[in-house]
């Protein structure tokens, strides 16, 4: 039966809900093999499945685990990034929404690849504490209106094993299977309305626009099925968001943001992914949601709800040191900076510390780059163009990071 299936796929023949449960079931309960699933991942990913299956597929990975609901289930927001380089956006956009009275109850996962996750960047806050049981995050939504921790492992187990599979055998890019496994951790968390950031270019998971677009279509057919409500923001990850790439670094950036201190990319995609969020739960225009967005920001609401919430969390934002060393890179050419090429700034900052190979793979939270120029600058030869900090030995060169045109 589990061989037929695998041949069924390959063949480009649809599966039955039936065999789709069996399949993933038996997988989950070790009557089905890494080598069989890996086979079977590889024949979706090449051969594609169609809307019935993904809904199926869908269904199965949901049931695997613990369905989480809460009180607050048809005005709880949450936001979701494909994944970024240099992308702390959650960071602002969190205390936002509670600023706006929005009840925020967000699970995250750590970082694999070359993209970072935002439980490694809270986590390098000093006491951060990651991890929350249901009872606590209720308890904690209800008294402060806001709580970030980590996935557990009782929700969607089948997505769990399944993305470590691919992560190892190349059908992690595989949009049907990238829409499965994302829907299914939503849905299961208990949230009602998803903002989704999807990024694309050559720091994301797909590369073009056009892939980003369909994964989103598949992905709005499913909150759909499931009565959610979602918005969408498609954004360019050719080159990193913002100035920090690195954990801790990229919390220090988010805190500037919201203290007022810094403007810019990452400012204006956390105000138009945080006023999206509050379109989809208050009858507001976009002007009015970004008017009051732009409100808690400008008055220090935000700012005041990040520190209670850190806090509340047992983190301490006076105890945030980058604890490295500081190694300038310097321009090699005068002219106008052109591009920073997102995937080479992540593996470089990757080689200084930040990101991990493994899932049991330790990182440095202090290590990684900050650029002190961005695209559209003029740069002078010898001029510092970025901080790369480390605590290794062997330092990477940026220079395939930067074009930098003579104009
Ligand atoms: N993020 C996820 O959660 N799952 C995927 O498959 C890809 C990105």
């Amino acid at each position: 039966m589990i061989v037929e299936i695998i041949e069924k796929v390959r063949r480009k023949e649809s599966l039955t809900k039936e065999e789709i449960e069996i399949f993933l079931n038996g997988y989950l309960k070790g009557a089905v093999k890494d080598y069989q699933m890996s086979a079977f991942l590889m024949a979706v990913c090449c051969n594609g499945i169609s809307k019935e299956e993904i809904f199926s597929f869908v269904d199965c990975y949901i049931q695997s685990g613990k369905q989480l609901h809460f009180l607050q289930g048809d005005t709880l927001v949450d936001k979701h990034s494909t994944g970024g380089v240099g992308d702390k956006t959650t960071l602002v956009i969190v205390p936002i929404m509670s600023a706006l009275q929005i009840p925020v109850i967000k699970m995250s996962g750590r970082g694999l690849g070359l993209t970072g996750g935002t439980i490694d960047k809270l986590e390098s806050i000093p006491g951060y504490q990651v991890y929350r049981s249901e009872q606590e995050m209720m308890d904690q939504v209800s008294k402060i209106g806001v709580v970030v921790c980590s996935t557990t492992e009782d929700i969607t187990p089948l997505d769990q094993k399944t993305y470590a599979l691919r992560d190892v055998t190349g059908t992690v890019s595989s949009i049907p299977l990238i829409a499965i496994s994302i829907m299914s951790k939503k849905i299961a968390g208990g949230a009602k309305n998803f903002v989704f950031d999807m990024k694309y270019g050559e720091g994301a998971l797909l590369k073009t626009k056009e892939e980003s677009e369909k994964l989103g279509d598949i992905m709005k057919e499913i909150a759909n099925f499931y009565h959610c409500k979602t918005d969408f923001l498609y954004s360019d990850m050719s080159h990193p968001l913002g100035y920090a790439i690195g954990n801790r670094l990229e919390v220090l950036e988010a805190m500037a943001v919201l203290q007022g201190k810094m403007k810019g990319e990452l400012l204006e995609t956390s105000i138009s992914l945080a006023s999206k969020m509050f379109m989809l739960v208050k009858n507001v225009t976009e002007e009015e949601a970004i008017q009051k967005v732009k409100e808690v920001i400008e008055n220090k609401t935000a700012w005041n709800k990040f520190q209670e919430w850190i806090s509340y969390q047992g983190g301490d934002i006076e105890k945030i040191k980058i604890e490295a060393k500081r190694i300038p890179y310097y321009a090699k050419q005068s002219g106008v900076i052109t591009n920073i090429h997102a995937k080479e700034i992540a593996l470089a900052a990757k080689a200084l510390g930040t990101g991990r190979e493994k899932m049991d793979d330790s990182i440095d939270p202090s290590s990684g780059i900050y650029l002190l120029k961005k695209e559209g600058e003029s740069i002078k030869e010898g001029e510092i163009l970025a901080y790369l900090y480390t605590n290794k030995e062997t330092i990477p060169s940026l220079d395939s990071c930067f074009e930098i045109k003579n104009m």
